[in-house]
């Protein structure tokens, strides 16, 4: 026997017993953000791998080390995206979204790809739902996506969250703080692991984020960014902070917060949630004015986050299961009877009735059997003496003369009176 082929590491079938409640975050996601006023926008699964190099940042490992990047038959270098903001910023772009109302409010749910060791809650074909907010530097616009977000986990019943926030600053305040921040890393450069040392003039703020004990030691005194932020910054935050407050959320200042990506400014966000183990973090995002100027565009400021679909099926209180409902399954006692069965089911969905035919070539008693299981609610029977619809719920079995009247018969039943 040849080798069985399996799915790829990292990735997963979603069989038809968990689709219920993926399902439950669609619903939930697009009642909640259609409620705000986002609208849907899906972009191509791939991107010029530009695209990400210059936005996430070159130096992030999601650039360095996790991109399923390739070169196509025409020799371009394309990327399987491994987040959706900077494809939805190259698409408000590209679609000169700039000229309509400001701003621009848009969410995806999609999949995205990162080549990242494989453990549970971590995948490297995973899915997100996501709000991009986009031409607007209003601190209202962060605390509402922020809103959004809690609004979905809540919905979604996601177990013991807490949200962080902290704030970048815009690039020039930071570029400051940075260059402390490297001065301060040299002078206990021997304390700290191989892999901060090494970046240090790269990406000194990814220090914050090492595990290793001696780093975490050396980071504990380290300076830091919210005490250097401009004035103006300042307030954006504490706009930002009040409007929270107002809302009555819940959320503790994270002074070391950083994300995986280079293009945030100001409003930076997580939420976690306690039941996930090492893979807490359920979605986060921030705001990244500079993006769309990083992508050839003019200065527009944006706000989003994308949060994990798996993650948050993992996390979340009761899973809803899918049941398909299935009003009506044809039986017929012999193949005699075979094309009429197959015309009536047919009749019937045009009728708009979820209708089921029997495939298996079961007996009649088998037949029973299987629209029982099936959880039909009703039968037609076409048998030597005729038709008849019986209904499973009643046992009550009548005879019918015709397609039309089978089809009357569950309709009358679904909307009695
Ligand atoms: P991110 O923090 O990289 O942000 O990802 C957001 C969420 O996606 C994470 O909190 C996590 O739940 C989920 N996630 C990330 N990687 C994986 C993985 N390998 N397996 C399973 N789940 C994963 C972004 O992607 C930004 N684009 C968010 C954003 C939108 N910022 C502004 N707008």
């Amino acid at each position: 026997m040849t080798s069985k082929i399996q799915a790829p590491r990292g990735t997963y079938d979603v069989l038809p017993e968990q689709e219920g409640a993926r399902d439950a975050v669609d619903r939930a996601a697009r009642r909640i953000l259609e409620g705000a006023g986002y609208r849907r926008i899906e972009t191509p699964a791939f991107e010029a791998t530009e695209l990400f190099s210059r936005t996430v940042g070159e130096a992030t490992d999601i650039v360095q080390k996790e991109m399923y990047t390739f070169e196509d038959a025409g020799g371009r270098s394309l990327t399987l995206r491994p987040e959706g903001t900077a494809p939805v910023c190259r698409a408000y772009l590209e679609h000169g979204m700039h000229k309509l109302p400001q701003p621009v409010k848009l969410w995806y749910l999609s999949s995205f790809f990162r080549y990242e060791r494989a453990q549970a809650g971590r995948y490297r074909q995973f899915w997100q739902v996501g709000v991009e907010a986009i031409g607007s530097d209003d601190p209202a616009v962060d605390a509402e996506t922020i809103l959004l977000l809690h609004a979905l986990l809540t919905e979604l019943e996601v177990r013991d969250i807490s949200l962080r926030i902290g704030s970048l600053g815009t690039p020039a305040s930071r570029a400051a703080y940075r260059e402390e921040l490297k001065d301060y890393l040299r002078s206990n450069e021997d304390r700290l692991s191989e892999d901060v040392r090494a970046r240090i003039d790269l990406n000194p703020l990814r220090a914050f984020d090492a595990d290793h004990p001696g780093t975490r030691e050396v980071m504990a005194g380290a300076p830091r960014l919210l005490d250097h932020l401009t004035g103006e910054d300042a307030e954006h935050f504490a706009e930002v902070r009040a409007l929270l407050d107002r809302a009555g959320l819940p959320y503790e200042i994270d002074t070391t917060l950083v994300r995986g990506l280079d293009y945030y400014t100001r409003t930076l966000f997580e939420f976690t949630s306690g039941v996930l183990g090492a893979q807490s973090a359920v979605g986060g995002g921030g705001r990244y004015d500079g993006l769309i100027e990083e992508i050839g565009g003019p200065h527009t400021p944006a706000v989003g986050w994308a949060a994990g679909i798996e993650r948050m099926l993992l996390a979340a209180e009761r899973l809803p299961e899918a049941a398909p409902v299935v009003d009506l399954f044809v039986a017929y006692e012999d193949a005699g009877r075979r094309a009429e069965a197959f015309s009536l089911v047919a009749d019937a969905r045009r009728a708009g009735v979820n209708t089921q035919l029997e495939l298996a070539g079961r007996s009649l008693k088998g037949q029973l059997r299987q629209a029982d299981r099936l959880g039909a609610r009703y039968v037609a029977i076409l048998d030597g003496e005729g038709m008849k619809l019986r209904d499973m719920q009643t046992h009550e079995q009548e005879d019918v003369g015709s397609a039309a009247a089978v089809v009357a018969g569950v309709l009358r039943g679904r909307h009695p009176g």
